[in-house]
């Protein structure tokens, strides 16, 4: 195990039960239909790879790369777009692909701002959960894993762009951030 690592928190064996298990449920939910897949970077690379392989529907991917910064009076006003889409969604049914909802700040400023391009529908999957650290309301329609508020890499998750390689989800000893 890598030595900045203080336990592991999802295995290989996990994660992949973890992505079979979600690509079946949209698999089921958008059966005939056609989505757009929005993978958020950098974040989400890794898990999306593995999911969208899985997906059986008609499906195009595109990727955004987002942050956001401080409360707006307009939700999607805190968003800050560093990659935006190359895909028309008026019309279309879009699912954002996601490591983590943390605070929820950027998928909430993110969403808003999805929804006034008029998609057809706009639903969230994220790979990680930390319910208890939630500043605005929202929720994930397909979720993989609830977790602790503890800091976690690994699978795409990076601590200062670091450890996204490890193919399995860590626990992050705080003796590499107290440094
Ligand atoms: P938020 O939900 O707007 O607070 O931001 C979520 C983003 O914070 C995620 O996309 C991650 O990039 C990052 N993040 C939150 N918690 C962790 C963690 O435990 N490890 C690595 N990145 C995290
Ligand atoms: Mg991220």
């Amino acid at each position: 195990m890598n030595k900045d690592i203080s336990g592991i928190l999802c295995d290989e064996a996990e994660l992949d039960s973890i992505v079979k298990r979600l690509a079946g449920e949209i698999n089921r939910d958008y059966a005939g239909k056609s989505v757009v897949v929005v993978g958020i970077l950098k974040g989400s690379a890794i898990f999306l790879a593995d999911l969208f392989r899985r997906l059986e529907i008609d499906c195009t991917l595109d990727f955004m790369a987002v942050s956001s910064y401080g409360s707006e009076t307009i939700p999607s006003g805190s968003l800050r777009i560093e990659k935006n889409l190359s895909t028309d969604i008026s019309g279309k049914h879009v699912l954002i692909v996601e490591d983590i909802l943390d605070t929820g700040n950027t998928l909430y400023a993110l969403k808003a701002y999805l929804e006034e391009l008029h998609p057809c529908s706009v639903r969230l999957c994220t790979l990680l959960d930390k319910p208890s650290r939630r500043e605005k309301p929202i929720t994930a329609d397909y979720c993989g894993r609830e977790v602790e508020n503890q800091f976690i890499v690994g699978y795409g998750l990076d601590y200062d762009e670091h450890y996204r390689n490890l193919p399995y989800i860590g626990i992050l000893s705080p003796s590499v951030y107290r440094k």
